[in-house]
């Protein structure tokens, strides 16, 4: 069941989403070589509870973090850890804002000191694919829309589009219908309506879209050790078109 949201209840996700690209600015200016992600997981529990904020994915399905932490050729669900940040990695820190029971879900892939030009240009063009979804975030597109967007610029400019992780409907529940793939033909799936909320988290790689997940159960790595980038926004339809409830 899809279920639509009134104009208030998206005022709600939007303070959610005020706090959260907040906490995404924080971060940006706290990466350096040297750092640890489980620093930057203590500091978002501290920051979201500053700002009477929850992290929902702390205890979701059993995950231990408030944050995801995920490091070069880990794709996503990484946990935080006490190992350094290096010069010229790139880590993706994902989280759920949870303010007076409303959600905001957002991921962010950020350079640590100087990256490759190989790793610049994954993160610039897995960028550039969410804002390309966005676009077809609008009333009366259907979600294949948006899927078929992202993975037409995604692979003509030489990345592959993760298929086992999806963007997702989001509201007082982290993980809503419909499903929103980042890949798939245009013109397919449920219409977008006004009131509705998704995500849109595209996660691009270097070489193949295949993964394996670690021992933890959680950790998800390209099958051939080349590097991945995730963006993440959560996105309002709307009469005006699409309303990024994340933006920082
Ligand atoms: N933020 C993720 C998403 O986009 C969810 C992380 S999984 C969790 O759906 F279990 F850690 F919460
Ligand atoms: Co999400």
């Amino acid at each position: 069941m899809i279920r639509i949201k009134t104009q208030e209840e998206i005022a709600k996700m939007k303070k959610a989403g005020e706090i959260l690209a907040a906490c995404h600015r924080e971060i940006a200016g706290m990466i350096h070589p040297g750092i640890t992600t489980l620093e930057i997981d203590e500091f978002v529990e501290g920051f979201l509870k500053r700002h009477h904020a929850t992290p929902e994915q702390k205890g979701y399905h059993g995950y231990p973090f408030a944050t995801c932490a995920s490091v070069n050729d880990v794709i996503c669900h990484g946990f935080p850890s006490k190992e350094t940040l290096k010069d010229g990695d790139i880590v993706t820190i994902d989280m759920v804002v949870n303010l007076d029971g409303w959600l905001a879900d957002s991921a962010w892939t950020y350079a640590v000191g100087n990256v490759s030009a190989e790793a610049k240009h994954l993160m610039d063009v897995t960028k550039q694919s969410l804002y390309v979804g966005i676009e077809q975030a609008v009333i009366g597109n259907r979600i294949g829309d948006i899927s078929h967007a992202i993975q037409s610029f995604a692979e003509s400019h030489g990345l592959s589009v993760v298929r086992d992780f999806i963007g997702h409907a989001i509201g007082q529940q982290m993980h809503e219908e419909p499903q929103v793939p980042h890949y798939g033909p245009p013109h397919r799936g449920p219409r977008l309506k006004e009131g509705m909320v998704i995500t849109i988290e595209p996660m691009l790689n270097l070489g193949v879209y295949d993964l394996k997940i670690d021992a933890d159960g959680w950790t998800a790595r390209t099958a051939d050790g080349e590097w991945s980038a995730q963006y993440e926004h959560t996105i309002a339809i709307t009469q005006n078109g699409p309303l990024i409830l994340t933006e920082q």
